[in-house]
């Protein structure tokens, strides 16, 4: 069966085709940080136009690169939410409206269960039940994946998710964005020299906070600065990192233990983060846990997971076929 996904929730323009929901035939991906860069941070506005314009050259782009013709395609999926309104529009609109034109069944994907079938495209061989930790620029959730389409939710953040802080940290510190791939390779530099907290929040709360986190490196860099100290970049990138890092692999432990299960999948855009991986991977050797994570190129925004995930929503029983944008769309909803 050969799916066609369009993505386009917030700064990357992709679509992807993918046969039987696992294999790319392509999966092109126009990425607007460069225009986006100049202001610190995505603007929707401009994000919306960006899409408008790519939309059609990168759908030709994946069409040639995958050597199919439109006659070949038997299913269309696009993100639904969450994500920016005017640009999740630009990518379901031209989903919906191709399927239409080709007579093809139409499938609106939430975003987050996407980043989740990253992981089935980079390792054939894995299914669920697992644990999934799903960290990106606009998510944090700790959750059950009971099967290709049904989750159960244990935690999420209570505000910042976690590439938001990595990316506020970062631009508080002048150091570019986005934020996370920046303080990843400054970390390996440094040591972990400033004292940051770990928000465990309640006793066995499986939630997530990282706004304290954030003002604790603001302030150190207040500190430093009334008293004409130079902050160590590397140092307080090795700070912050081990503090986000050090509450996600616990918290992801704690339910794996609590559900019994022995594979843990981590997905989303920090889910590229090298400290994560390896601390997840360390205690799953010493403790006998398995960890997947996806190719680079999967964690962060891409259609290939969108497709992915519309293929087996297309394939599951209980299946909404709910086809217009949301842009809150969570995993609470569902
Ligand atoms: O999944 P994604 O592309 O977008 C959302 O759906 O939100 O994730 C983007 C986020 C950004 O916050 C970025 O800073 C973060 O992922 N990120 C990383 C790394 N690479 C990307 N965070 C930590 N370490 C990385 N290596
Ligand atoms: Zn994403």
């Amino acid at each position: 069966m050969i799916t066609l996904g369009f993505e386009s929730s917030c700064d990357e323009t992709s679509v992807s085709i993918v046969k039987d929901g696992r294999e790319v035939l392509s999966n092109e991906i126009s990425s607007q940080i460069e225009i986006h860069r100049l202001f610190g941070g995505v603007v929707p506005e401009i994000a919306s136009r960006k899409h408008v314009s790519s939309i059609s050259p990168v759908l030709d782009i994946a069409m040639e690169k995958a050597g199919i013709g439109y006659e070949d395609i038997d299913l269309i999926t696009a993100t639904r939410g969450p994500g920016l309104i005017g640009a999740l529009l630009v990518g379901l609109t031209a989903g919906r409206t191709l399927a239409l034109a080709l007579n093809k069944p139409f499938v609106g994907v939430n975003h987050i269960k996407g980043h989740i079938c990253a992981n089935y495209i980079t390792h054939p061989q894995l299914e669920p039940p697992f644990v999934g930790l799903i960290v990106s620029g606009g998510h944090s959730y700790l959750i059950h994946v009971n099967d290709y389409v049904d989750f159960t939710l244990y935690g999420r953040t209570r505000d910042d998710a976690a590439g938001e802080a990595f990316d506020k940290v970062a631009r508080a510190m002048g150091i570019g964005y986005p934020g996370g791939p920046i303080i990843d390779k400054l970390a390996k530099e440094g040591e972990p020299t400033y004292d940051l907290p770990r928000v465990w929040l309640e006793k066995d709360s499986y939630d997530f906070s990282f706004s304290g986190l954030k003002t604790a490196v603001l302030n150190e860099l207040n500190i430093a600065k009334q008293k004409g100290i130079e902050i160590v970049p590397e140092n307080m990138a090795r700070s912050f990192q081990d503090a986000v890092v050090e509450v996600l692999v616990e918290k992801t432990y704690h339910l794996a233990y609590e559900t019994g299960e022995k594979t843990i999948v981590l997905a989303g855009g920090v889910s590229a983060n090298s400290a994560l991986r390896k601390a997840m991977e360390e205690r799953g050797e010493k403790e006998g846990f398995t960890i997947y994570y996806p190719d680079s190129i999967l964690c962060t925004d891409n259609a290939a997971m969108i497709a992915s995930a519309g293929y087996y929503e297309y394939h599951s029983k209980n299946r909404e076929n709910i086809v217009y944008a949301d842009p809150n769309l969570g995993l609470e909803k569902e």
